[in-house]
């Protein structure tokens, strides 16, 4: 599952639908959660079930359900895991046990709905719930359906009662710098893609794609976008530039040619093997090579 920019879209608004449906996302999270109001939720679910027997696609469906803790999580499972849906995103987890209890309830429902085993895949926001934030052990021991992990600041702030979750710069307080970094190691310990948080100001491009930048620079693969307006430039912060594929290119020929030496010198600079590591993750990321290293 291509995962470089998943767009949000309110399930309960077929107007938000529509004009998603071809921009250009890997991925449309259609949310039962929080963009929903509790009014909502029934016709939502209605919504995403209609929606799901629509025709071919070219992103992965994926639906934010909503968390235990409120009463409408087995519920929206028992609406929205049907043929065509690709994963599910789950907001405010604890830790590792609520991803396992979200896939043994998915091995029933792909029975009994004749999904192949293990087709639905899951997705986490690891960092909403303070108990989350000293729960990240679990995510080594990995789960099978696990692709991806992002992070949030705002449930986060909202349960620890924080006054903001911002400097006066714009960037984010030291709690928070803490959760996207433990996401981040989280990720990379399941061996899952790290997704970076959204960014709320969706007129602001140039911070979005200085925002994206680091948060490239830093290990996330992807981020999710809460308006259209910012796919395409998620988009090209997380595709590597034809500078970045043309110098990976050059590592692994580097060290194709000497194959009995662990370091080769380009350009007066040393590379060993976490270089070539990284220069076959680029190029794995555009379909070129293999990404073991
Ligand atoms: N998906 C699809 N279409 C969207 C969209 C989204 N996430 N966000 C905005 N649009 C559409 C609007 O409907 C509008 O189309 P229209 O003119 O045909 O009605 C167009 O894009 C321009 O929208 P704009 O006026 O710039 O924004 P807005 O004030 O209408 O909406 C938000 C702002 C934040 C309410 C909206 O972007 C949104 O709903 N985002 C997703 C929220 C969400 O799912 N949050 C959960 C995760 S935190
Ligand atoms: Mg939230």
């Amino acid at each position: 599952m291509k995962l470089r920019s998943l767009l949000f879209v309110p399930a309960d608004s077929e107007r938000k639908f529509a004009k998603a449906d071809g921009i250009g996302a890997d991925a449309l999270i259609l949310d039962l959660e929080d963009s929903v109001a509790p009014g909502r939720k029934a016709f939502a679910r209605g919504a995403v079930k209609d929606l799901l027997g629509g025709g071919p696609r070219n992103w992965s469906f994926l639906v934010r359900i909503n968390p235990f803790g409120t009463g409408l999580t087995l519920e929206d499972l028992a609406a929205v895991v049907r043929p065509g849906l690709d994963g599910l995103l789950i907001p405010k987890v604890n830790g590792i046990e609520d991803v396992d209890l979200v896939s043994h309830y998915v091995d029933v429902l792909e029975v009994a709905t004749g999904i192949p085993p293990g087709d639905v895949k899951l997705l986490v926001v690891a960092t909403e719930t303070p108990a989350a934030m000293i729960g990240f052990n679990g995510y080594a021991r990995k789960n099978e359906r696990l692709v991806a992990m992002t992070w949030g600041a705002e449930d986060l702030s909202a349960a620890l009662g924080a006054l903001t979750n911002k400097e006066a710069d714009g960037n984010w307080t030291f709690p928070y710098q803490v959760a996207r970094a433990q996401c981040l190691f989280a990720a990379g310990a399941a061996g899952v893609a790290a997704l970076d948080t959204l960014y709320a100001d969706f007129r602001d491009q140039d911070g979005l794609a200085e925002s994206c930048r680091l948060a490239r620079r830093d290990g996330f693969v992807g981020r999710v976008a809460i308006h259209p307006a910012q796919v395409a430039t998620i988009n090209t912060c997380f595709t590597p530039s034809d500078a970045d594929l043309a110098h990976a290119r050059r590592v692994v020929a580097a060290f194709a040619a000497a194959p009995d030496v662990g370091t080769v010198g380009i350009d007066g600079k040393m590379y060993d093997i976490p270089h070539l590591v990284a220069a076959r993750r680029t190029l794995a990321s555009v379909g070129e090579g293999h990404s073991n290293g």
